[in-house]
This record gives structure tokens, C-alpha cells and sequence, in this order.
């Protein structure tokens, strides 16, 4: 029994401590199938990803843990999650593996070898299989052997227990290179294994910094299986924003009817995929001037906006990132809908840049020239548009203060450990995907605008793959312009 057995039944249950007990659990369980399991589908793509991680570090270790279980509160855990650059490297999505770590360990032609440590499926005569409410069968469900996890993603498997020894052989010798902040104990062994052979604790860091971030850039461009697995993220995003325009009558109603809408995306995320990528942020009225309003407890009122920025992260862990901006009533009055046109056309101009050999950060800066014109021909810059636009100015960034754009992929902020050169200063790629969000945002108490702009919080969010010769607009199947989402309001409640 381990630790976390013992606090999870010490004083409010008891289990049978007698051999007869034990006796009894461990027998007359149906052996397990011994079917072999099928290859991942993402198998092959992540073998090829290991590939160009081997040939940066030829003759180190690497070490990417999956991470731990957290603990949610107490004795309850949150649904595990694997680190984004385990996820990468192995294929693996949903549940698999907590405290696994994939080990690429060097060979004399420079290449490395895979090896996966986790702990496997123990079988049905152990005490663990009915005794361990973290690891258990008899509790949580079926989990892999180590022949499962081989047929899935053909590298070598391992038990955990050997990990300690296989992570820490000859560490004065051969470099290692740990993805710090992933799994604590993961941490704990290469630094207890760097100590003991002289190793230099600072010096080993920022080798471990340069793993994580070239790791980081590796997912940049992505290969044909991740973009197809967005595709899947955005198309089950796009079923979870009609079904909320489905639910805003109901929500209309309802006190808290920014929790139903929550609700009403959440039911399709787990539906449809793993769970969400981020927190939905569903915020009605001035709540949509709140960047990070992740409370949604406030009320949908009439003829208010309802800003949703949600994304679905399907099984293989990639996720959407899509705001609309909907008129709850089903229309736009004449202020909604002259912010929204603004809002609108500094996409639509962002858009206009991406294609390869175009810089990153230029996406940004058609969004916001466009933003400041508006603003600027509103009368509410204290400033000239130039100034404004000047890096002394940046006055309109009172009312838009976040970036445009960001890339995405495992995480929704995908590759934010990139260097500058290869990520803002970079120039597009085909095979990137990144989110073009302009938004323009007056808060209730802005003293700085006239009144019939208090309150209004426009974003809309798109998912933007490059191509060869421009772009693909992967969240097109949702409405853009006011007229269309007032059409697909129509269409959608029927
Ligand atoms: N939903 C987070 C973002 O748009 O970046
Ligand atoms: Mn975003
Ligand atoms: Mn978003």
C-alpha cells in the first residue's frame, strides 16, 4: 500500500486486513484478455518527432516525465493530464500516463532510443488491483501492460521502479537533460543523480532550459496528424457554440445565465472530446470588457452581447481557441454593431498579411492600425493615430491590451518557451496555426469615452492554419460579420 492509500482510507473506512480477505480478493477474477492492442495512429508521427529532438542532443539523455496526478483537494485528484511535450513526443492523450516518463537514451551512432517508464496493469491476483484507489483496476478502470503500451506506440516499455537507476547510469559521463517542472520526483532523481557524480547544478539547468525550449520550437509547425486533429478540435468547437446559440433563450432565464452557457459548451467538450482547453469565458454584457472573466456567474440580459471564447480539446489533447460575439436577443442595435464592424475589419486585415515569409508580429500590427483608425476617427485617441502607433504612444492599447495572435496546438498558448527570433520575429511557415483575435473592450467605469460605448466587449477569434500560398481559415464554418451571425442565430433556433 502506498502513501496515498493510506491517507485516502485511514479514518473513514477499513479494509479487512486478514489473509482470508486477501485470499479471497486475489482469486476468481476472468484473466484479463491478453489481447494485444492496435498502433496509435499518432504512433508513427511521434516517432518521426523524436527523430529531430535525437539529432539536437546526440550522446545525452533526455528525460520528459508526463507529470503526476494533482490533487485537486485532499484525497481527490484532478483528472490527469499529461505534460504537452510528453504528449508530443509519445502520441499519448487522454489519462495516459501519470508519473510515466519517456526517456531517449543516446547510442553510439548519435541516435537514441525510446524507452517508456510508467506503472503498468498490475495483475488481478495483487494486492494493488483492489487495494489502490489510485492505481487500481478494480477502481479506476482498465490500465495498460507493458506489452499494451509497446503495440500501441512500438517503443520499449518499462516499470517505473527502474527509472531511478535508468536515469541516473553513468551521469557524470553522459549528459542528461531532464523537462524541469513536469513530475517533482522526475526532478528529484536527476538531481540527486547530478550530485552525487559532481555534476554542475547551474550548468545542468540550462541545459535542461535549452531541452524545454527547443522542445517548444519543435511544435511550431505542425505535422499533417496535428493539423488534422485541430480540424477536430475546431469542428466539435464549432457544434459547442451552436449549441449554446441553442441554449440562450434558456439562458435568457436563467439567473446565472453564463453558468448555463459554461454548462451547455462543457456538455459538448466532454462529448466530443477530453475536456476544454482553457477555462470558457462566457461573459454577457460589461462582463465582456473582463479579459479573464472565468467566473460566469452573471446574468444574460436582453439585448446585451455575449462574449464565448471557448475550445474543445479532443482526446489527443489539441484544442480550439474561438470567440464569437453573439447578440443574445438575435441582433445587433447600430453601437453594437459599428464596434463590431471595427472589430471586424482589423481582423479582416490581419488576415490579409498571413502567408509564408510574413513576420509573426505583423499580424499584430495590421490588427491594431486598424483598431487605432477607428478609435482615431471616433475622436476617443487623446493623441494622433501616429502617436498612438508610435512605440511611445500605444494609447489605444487602453481599449485592446492583449496580443492579436498566439500559436496553437497541445496547449492553447502552444510554444510559448520559443525564442523571440522564432516565434514573434519569425517569419509564417505553412503548417503554424495561430488564433487572430482582435477585440476592442470599454469598461462601465471608462470615464475616457462617450457613454454609448460603456459596457460593449468585442472579440472575434479565429484559427488560422498557413498554407503554401496564404492561409486556411480553420473556424470559417462559424459567422463572422453581423449579418451572418444574425442569419445563423436565426438558422440555429430554428
Ligand atoms: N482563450 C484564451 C485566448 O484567447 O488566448
Ligand atoms: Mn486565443
Ligand atoms: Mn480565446
Amino acid at each position: 500500500m502506498n502513501d496515498d492509500d493510506v491517507k485516502q482510507t485511514s479514518s473513514r473506512s477499513q479494509r479487512p486486513a486478514s489473509q482470508a480477505f486477501k485470499d479471497f480478493m486475489g482469486s476468481r477474477w476472468a484473466p484479463a484478455s491478453g489481447e494485444v492492442p492496435a498502433r496509435d495512429e499518432a504512433a508513427g508521427f511521434a516517432a518521426e518527432r523524436r527523430g529531430r529532438v535525437s539529432a539536437h542532443f546526440a550522446g545525452e539523455r533526455l528525460i520528459i516525465p508526463a507529470g503526476p496526478l494533482k490533487t485537486r483537494s485532499n484525497d481527490t485528484d484532478y483528472r490527469f493530464r499529461p505534460h504537452s511535450a510528453f504528449a508530443h513526443l509519445t502520441g499519448l492523450g487522454t489519462d495516459h500516463e501519470p508519473g510515466a516518463v519517456l526517456v531517449l537514451e543516446p547510442r553510439e551512432d548519435g541516435g537514441h532510443d525510446a524507452a517508456l517508464y510508467f506503472k503498468p496493469m498490475a495483475g488481478r491476483d495483487s494486492e494493488e488491483f483492489y487495494a489502490s484507489a489510485r492505481h487500481g483496476e478494480f477502481w479506476i478502470g482498465p490500465r495498460p501492460t507493458l506489452e499494451d503500451m509497446e503495440a500501441r506506440l512500438g517503443i520499449s516499455a518499462r516499470d517505473l521502479d527502474e527509472f531511478p537507476a535508468a536515469a541516473g547510469k553513468d551521469a557524470g559521463v553522459t549528459g542528461i537533460r531532464v523537462v524541469r517542472e513536469a513530475d517533482p520526483q522526475a526532478d528529484a532523481v536527476v538531481e540527486a543523480a547530478r550530485s552525487e557524480h559532481g555534476v554542475d547544478a547551474e550548468q545542468a539547468r540550462t541545459h535542461d532550459a535549452a531541452l524545454g525550449q527547443l522542445l517548444s520550437e519543435l511544435r511550431l509547425v505542425k505535422d499533417s496528424h496535428e493539423v488534422s486533429e485541430l480540424r477536430r478540435s475546431v469542428a466539435a468547437t464549432v457544434s459547442g457554440f451552436e449549441d449554446v446559440v441553442r441554449a440562450l433563450p434558456a439562458a435568457l432565464e436563467h439567473d446565472r445565465g453564463e453558468r448555463l452557457i459554461e454548462g451547455t459548451f462543457f456538455a459538448r467538450a466532454r462529448l466530443e472530446g477530453n475536456d476544454l482547453g482553457y477555462d470558457t469565458i462566457a461573459a454577457s454584457g460589461s462582463n465582456a470588457t473582463i479579459l479573464h472573466w472565468i467566473r460566469n456567474t452573471g446574468r444574460v440580459s436582453p439585448g446585451e452581447l455575449l462574449l464565448l471564447d471557448a475550445g474543445v480539446e479532443v482526446d489527443s489533447l489539441y484544442t480550439a481557441d474561438i470567440t464569437r460575439t453573439i447578440p443574445v436577443s438575435g441582433t445587433f442595435s447600430a453601437q453594437q454593431r459599428k464596434v463590431y464592424d471595427a472589430v471586424l475589419s482589423a481582423a479582416d486585415a490581419a488576415f490579409a498579411v498571413v502567408r509564408p515569409g510574413v513576420r509573426f508580429r505583423e499580424i499584430h500590427a495590421a490588427a491594431v492600425r486598424v483598431l487605432a483608425e477607428h478609435l482615431d476617427a471616433w475622436g476617443l485617441l487623446p493623441v494622433s493615430l501616429e502617436e498612438a502607433l508610435s512605440a511611445e504612444g500605444q494609447h489605444h492599447r487602453r481599449w485592446m491590451p492583449h496580443g492579436t495572435s498566439h500559436h496553437l496546438g497541445l496547449d492553447v498558448h502552444d510554444c510559448a518557451a520559443a525564442k523571440r527570433e522564432l516565434y514573434l520575429d519569425a517569419e509564417l511557415e505553412p503548417g503554424m496555426v495561430f488564433t487572430i483575435e482582435p477585440g476592442l473592450y470599454f469598461k462601465d467605469e471608462d470615464l475616457a469615452v462617450p457613454e454609448e460605448y460603456r459596457g460593449i466587449g468585442i472579440r472575434i477569434e479565429d484559427d488560422v492554419l498557413v498554407t503554401e500560398d496564404g492561409y486556411e481559415n480553420l473556424s470559417a464554418a462559424l459567422p463572422r460579420t453581423t449579418d451572418d451571425v444574425e442569419a445563423w442565430i436565426r438558422r440555429v433556433q430554428g
